[in-house]
């Protein structure tokens, strides 16, 4: 167990900050904006930029620069360095799919949150043993879903998730109904079909409906 963590943003804060986190894979820097600027206008401020393109981290940086309201991390952090180049970029925060130890040591020496992914328990205790008591759990839907999730709930109650891996909007409420569940993750809000039709307004559409759809189930948490 280590408390030597030095986070700008705790998770408990920023798993607080809204209880659908969009997955983004974003290829061309000048759609970063207009996709973030969608996402705000419907008040998803929380937003996951994968380092799945070329261009990723520039987009971190982008956002970060000309939205200071908008929350932006990094995902697809699986390593030491790319954790270390997503902060320098602006990244408030950091998600990894999995976990490795030594990303788990740089993530208590680094500066911003670094939510590690598990699928399995004993991936779990490997994350507890080094402090970590926010996780990523994924793939959500191939790992056993909810039941996992909510079985995983009693050994190991005081760990928060945030699902992500086909969740949408027909699932999403059986995930954040749980305890144990403060938050999920997903790409529908912003498809790559979206983006290539560059259809903006569909993306607020999009997320105003996914927001109105979990607020009572958020509300009666
Ligand atoms: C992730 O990286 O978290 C997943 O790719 C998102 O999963 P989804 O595309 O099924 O929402």
């Amino acid at each position: 167990m280590t408390d030597l963590k030095n986070w700008q943003l705790p998770p408990k804060d920023l798993f607080a900050m809204g209880p659908i986190v969009p997955v983004l894979v974003i290829e061309n820097v000048e759609d970063a904006l207009p996709i973030a600027e969608a996402l705000l206008a419907a008040d998803v401020r929380v937003l996951e930029v994968t380092l799945r393109t070329p261009s990723a981290l520039e987009v971190i940086e982008t956002i970060a620069k000309a939205l200071p309201e908008a929350v932006v991390g990094a995902g697809t952090v699986t390593n030491r360095e790319l954790l270390k180049r997503s902060s320098d970029a602006g990244a408030k925060f950091a998600i990894s799919p999995g976990l490795t130890k030594d990303l788990l040591k740089a993530g208590n020496e680094g500066d911003i949150a670094l939510i590690p992914g598990i699928s399995s328990i004993s991936e779990l205790m490997d994350g507890i043993d080094y402090g970590y008591d926010h996780f990523k759990f994924f793939p959500a839907e191939a790992s056993g879903g909810v039941k996992a999730i909510q079985s995983i709930g009693g050994p190991f109650p005081n760990i928060k998730f945030c699902p992500t891996g086909g969740i949408n909007i027909n699932n999403v409420n059986n995930y954040l109904a749980l305890k144990n569940v403060a938050c999920c993750g997903g790409s529908w809000l912003v498809s790559d079909k979206i983006v290539k039709e560059k259809d903006w307004t569909q993306i607020t559409k999009l997320a105003t409906d996914a927001i109105a759809h979990v607020q009572d189930i958020v509300t009666a948490k």
